[in-house]
């Protein structure tokens, strides 16, 4: 199956239901809060009526932390799948520096070097081209401009507590069947420098995962799929569900996620 963010609109409404929500609590997490708190603090001060956009915006969970921490800015959420506009747009009710527009990132309806920073939050490794979409980006960013691009590197990603932890199984299906790139991280340096960018940071945090919800949908949507193909029966697919949520019960859950962040400005 091809990673379903490759065209959210095809995999369907529940998917997008599942999916907005779980941006938001993933969002909501206190390191991913820290992650992109830090992210746009490192931009440096941003002028009053400064032009942000998010490219592949989602349901907005990101877009709305820029609208906040730059009140004085005009923002706009980049999202191919005319669902997720629909949610970010009411998510976003009443928040008047924040717009969203159905568009590819690599076509955005914008003219060359109208932005001040362009966000690109886990969408990269959901792309077969990154390269275009950072060809965008340059296209679109003002001399001096900054890009961001954060991604989980998920081929760091785990539930694993002991060798051969069944519930891991569930992590590594997640990778191979809601992913593009696993390693898009360790490629982010050098696409941004093959795009014309110059690199200001490079880091990569650590996420841990140990309460109910935040990694629940990486369980529940392989164990379902998984059930669905014939490949495992319902009564497993309910355990792995289970176990997931008494080890989050007892505080046995451990989840891993590494975080990169890569920062560049345009010469
Ligand atoms: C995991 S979601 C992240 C959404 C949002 N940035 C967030 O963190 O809440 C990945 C997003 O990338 C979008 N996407 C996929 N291909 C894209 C493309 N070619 N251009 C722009 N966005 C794309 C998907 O539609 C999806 O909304």
């Amino acid at each position: 199956m091809a990673d379903p963010f490759q065209d959210v609109d095809a995999a369907g409404p529940e998917f997008i239901r599942v999916f907005s929500d779980s941006m938001e609590v993933r969002q909501a997490d206190p390191v991913m809060e820290a992650v992109v708190a830090a992210y746009l603090d490192r931009l440096g001060p941003v002028p009053p009526g400064a032009r942000i956009i998010e490219i592949g915006a989602g349901a907005g969970a990101v877009t709305r932390r820029i609208a906040a921490r730059f009140p004085e800015a005009g923002i706009t959420g980049f999202e191919p799948s005319e669902g997720f506009v629909a949610e970010a747009r009411a998510r976003a009710e009443g928040i008047g520096n924040l717009s969203f527009t159905a568009a590819d990132g690599a076509d955005l309806p914008l003219s060359a070097e109208s932005v001040d920073i362009a966000v690109m939050h886990t969408v990269l490794t959901h792309v077969t081209a990154p390269e275009a979409l950072l060809a965008e980006a340059f296209r679109v960013l003002r001399p001096g401009g900054w890009l961001v691009a954060c991604d989980v590197d998920f081929s760091k990603a785990a539930l694993a507590s002991f060798a051969n932890d069944p519930l891991d199984a569930c992590a590594r299906a997640f990778v191979a069947e809601f992913v593009t790139d696993p390693h898009v991280v360790g490629k982010l340096r050098g696409l941004m420098r093959d795009a014309g960018f110059a690199l200001t940071h490079f880091g990569v945090d650590s996420r841990v995962v140990v309460t109910a919800q935040q990694m629940l949908p990486w369980v529940e949507q392989t164990a379902r799929l998984m059930e669905s193909r014939g490949q495992i029966g319902t009564t497993l697919a309910d355990a792995l569900i289970a176990e997931h949520d008494r080890r989050a019960e007892e505080g046995a859950l451990y989840g891993y996620q590494a975080i990169g962040t890569a920062i560049a400005r345009k010469p």
